[in-house]
C-alpha cells in the first residue's frame, strides 16, 4: 500500500519584495486590528464559557488583540465525554481515511492557511517572519506528512505466517481518550501532539498553553477543514492543575501526549501513579520536557564556525526552544578568536517587532519569563565567579525585551551552566586545552537534562571521544553543527534523563505509543 511520498514542505524566503513577504505582512497587519474571540472547540461545536482572558501580543503588551475562553470543570468532562462518544467510528475507519484528513490537514497548512498560521505565531508567540515559517507552516506540514507515512509502514509490518497459521497483527487504538498538552514556544508541537495519536485511530482531548491560543485556534481551523471528525480532538483551556487532575481522575484515560516543563511533568506522572488502580488500561506517558543543551568545541575547531553555532543555537527564537544552546566549553587557545567573533555576531541581532523584518531577536513570552531572565542576568553583573561580555539590558516598557546576553563563567558549576532559563542567556566555560577529556566528564556529569548537544572538531578522534563519553548526555547529538533545527524525517527529536521519554517527535517509534496490537493467529 503506497501513500504519497512524504517531502519537507520548502521553507519560503520572504526576502524584500517577495510576494510571500507582502502577503504575510498584510495577514499580520489586518489580525493586529481584529478582536478575536477564541472559544473552546467541543464535539466540533464553538463553546463560548463567558469567562475570558485578554490576548497580548509579548512584544506589545499594552495592544489587545483578542480574548479566549476558559474552561470549567463541566467542558473538561463534556470534552471527555464526547472524545470517547467519537471513538468507536473513528478507530474503526480504515487508516486510509484517516491518513487523508491529515495529509489534507498538511496541504492547509502549507497552502491556504500558511499565512494566517505564520502571522499569527509572529503576533501571538512573537516570533520573526523566518522563525514562524519553519515552525508554523513547515514543521507541521512535515509532521503530518511524515508522520502518515510512518503509520503506512506500521499498517504494513505483518508477522511471518506460514500454510499451518496465518499470524495477523492489528494495530489498534488505546482503549479511551488520550491527553495532549502542548507548549507555547512551537505551533507545530501544538499540531502534531494531538494528530499523531488521533491518526492511529484514538481520540484526544488537547491543552493547548494559555500563551499560544492566538495560534492554536488556527491549527483547530485546520483540523476541522481537513475534516477531523467532530469529537475526535477537543480543544479546551483554562486552569491547568483543574483540567489535568479531572482528566487524569477518569478511569478512560488512556495516554498523555506532552512538551513542556519537566516539574509539570513529574507532577503529572505521580499524579498518574496515584491514580493507578482507577483505569482501565496502564496509561501511556510520553513527554519531551526541558534542556539545559550544551556545545563544546575542540582545539582543532574552527572559531569563526564555533562563534556562528553559538550566536544561531543559543539565539534563534530568542532562546525559548528545548532545544537551544544555553552552555559552552572552549578551549583556551580559541578563547580570544571565538569571544571575538561572537560579540560581533550578536551585536548585529537586531531586536525589536516581528512587524520589521530586519528583526532576528523579538519579546520573550510574558513577563514571568522576562523577570526570571533579568534576575539571573542581574545575578552575573554582581558574581566574582561570572561575567557578561556583550548584552545584560533588559526593557519592559513596550514588550518583554530581553537583550541576547553571553555570560562567560570560571566556575563550570556556575548557577546558569545547570539551570534552564528558557532565553536568550549563554553561558560559557573556558577550559585549558590539556584537558579536553576532563571536561568531556564534566558536560556529562553536569547533565542533569540530555536533550541535544554538540561536538566542534576537525579531529576525528577527539570527536568519537566526545560522542563516547557524552553518550548519555543528549537524544539529539551533532557533530559540526549546532544543537538545534533538528528536521522532521530527518533528524527525530527528543532526548532522556530529564528532557523526557525519548519517544522521539515525527518517528515511527511515537506514532507506535498510540496503538495496542492485537495479535490474531487462525489455522486452518
Ligand atoms: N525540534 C526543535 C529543534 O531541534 C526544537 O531545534
Amino acid at each position: 500500500f503506497h501513500v504519497p511520498p512524504a517531502v519537507n514542505e520548502p521553507v519560503k524566503s520572504y526576502a524584500p519584495g517577495t510576494t510571500e513577504r507582502d502577503a504575510v505582512l498584510n495577514t499580520y497587519r489586518e489580525m493586529w486590528e481584529q478582536q478575536i474571540e477564541i472559544p473552546l472547540y467541543i464535539n466540533g461545536k464553538e463553546i463560548k464559557s463567558g469567562n475570558t482572558k485578554e490576548i497580548r501580543p509579548p512584544h506589545d503588551h499594552h495592544h489587545v488583540v483578542g480574548k479566549y475562553h476558559t474552561a470549567e470543570k463541566k467542558h473538561v468532562d463534556e470534552a471527555i465525554e464526547t472524545a470517547l462518544a467519537a471513538r468507536k467510528a473513528w478507530a474503526d475507519l480504515p487508516w486510509e481515511q484517516r491518513a487523508a484528513v491529515f495529509l489534507k490537514a498538511a496541504e492547509l497548512v502549507a497552502g491556504p492557511y500558511r499565512y494566517k498560521l505564520n502571522a499569527a505565531t509572529m503576533i501571538g508567540q512573537s516570533k520573526n517572519i523566518y522563525q514562524a515559517e519553519i515552525d508554523a507552516a513547515c514543521e507541521l506540514a512535515d509532521f503530518l506528512r511524515f508522520n502518515v507515512e510512518y503509520m503506512s509502514q506500521i499498517y504494513d509490518d505483518q508477522p511471518e505466517s506460514d500454510a499451518s497459521a496465518w499470524n495477523r497483527v492489528e494495530h489498534r487504538p488505546l482503549e479511551g481518550f488520550i491527553y495532549a498538552i502542548t507548549p507555547f514556544n512551537f505551533t507545530a508541537i501544538a499540531g502534531n501532539l494531538p494528530t499523531s495519536a488521533a491518526m492511529m485511530g484514538n481520540v484526544a482531548v488537547w491543552k493547548p498553553s494559555d500563551s499560544q491560543m492566538y495560534s492554536a485556534q488556527v491549527v483547530m481551523d485546520v483540523f476541522k477543514e481537513a475534516g477531523v471528525p467532530d469529537g475526535v480532538i477537543n480543544m479546551i483551556v483554562g486552569d491547568p492543575e483543574m483540567i489535568t487532575d479531572t482528566i487524569l481522575a477518569h478511569p478512560d484515560f488512556a495516554g498523555v501526549h506532552y512538551t513542556g516543563s519537566t516539574s509539570v511533568f513529574k507532577g503529572i506522572w505521580s499524579k498518574i501513579g496515584k491514580n493507578i488502580n482507577n483505569y482501565k488500561t496502564y496509561p501511556r506517558i510520553v513527554g519531551e520536557t526541558g534542556g539545559k543543551d550544551f556545545i563544546v568545541a575542540h582545539e582543532s575547531a574552527d572559531p569563526k564556525m564555533v562563534a556562528t553555532a553559538l550566536g544561531r543555537g543559543a539565539f534563534e527564537f530568542q532562546g525559548q526552544k528545548c532545544s537551544a544552546a544555553s552552555r559552552s566549553y572552549i578551549p583556551k587557545s580559541l578563547w580570544p578568536k571565538v569571544k571575538d567573533f561572537l560579540i560581533k555576531d550578536v551585536q548585529s541581532f537586531k531586536m525589536g517587532s516581528p512587524e520589521d523584518m530586519r528583526n532576528f531577536i523579538t519579546a520573550v513570552i510574558h513577563e514571568g519569563s522576562f523577570n526570571k531572565l533579568a534576575k539571573y542576568i542581574d545575578q552575573a553583573k554582581a558574581a566574582d565567579d561570572a561575567e557578561i561580555i556583550v548584552g545584560g539590558n533588559y526593557d519592559k516598557s513596550k514588550g518583554w525585551f530581553v537583550e541576547p546576553t553571553v555570560i562567560v563563567t570560571t566556575n563550570p558549576k556556575y548557577e546558569t551552566m545547570e539551570t534552564e532559563l528558557f532565553g536568550p542567556v549563554l553561558t560559557i566555560y573556558v577550559y585549558e586545552d590539556e584537558k579536553y577529556e576532563e571536561t568531556l566528564h564534566l558536560v556529562d556529569e553536569t547533565s542533569e537534562y540530555a536533550l541535544t548537544g554538540s561536538i566542534i572538531s576537525t579531529d576525528r578522534y577527539a570527536a568519537t571521544l566526545a560522542t563516547k563519553i557524552l553518550e548519555n548526555a543528549a537524544g539529539n547529538f551533532y557533530i559540526n553543527d549546532k544543537c538545534t533545527g533538528a528536521v522532521v524525517g530527518r533528524q527525530p527529536f527528543g532526548g532522556a534523563r530529564n528532557s523526557g521519554t525519548n519517544d522521539k517527535a515525527g518517528s515511527k517509534l511515537n506514532l507506535l505509543r498510540w496503538v495496542s496490537q492485537r495479535l490474531i493467529k487462525e489455522t486452518f
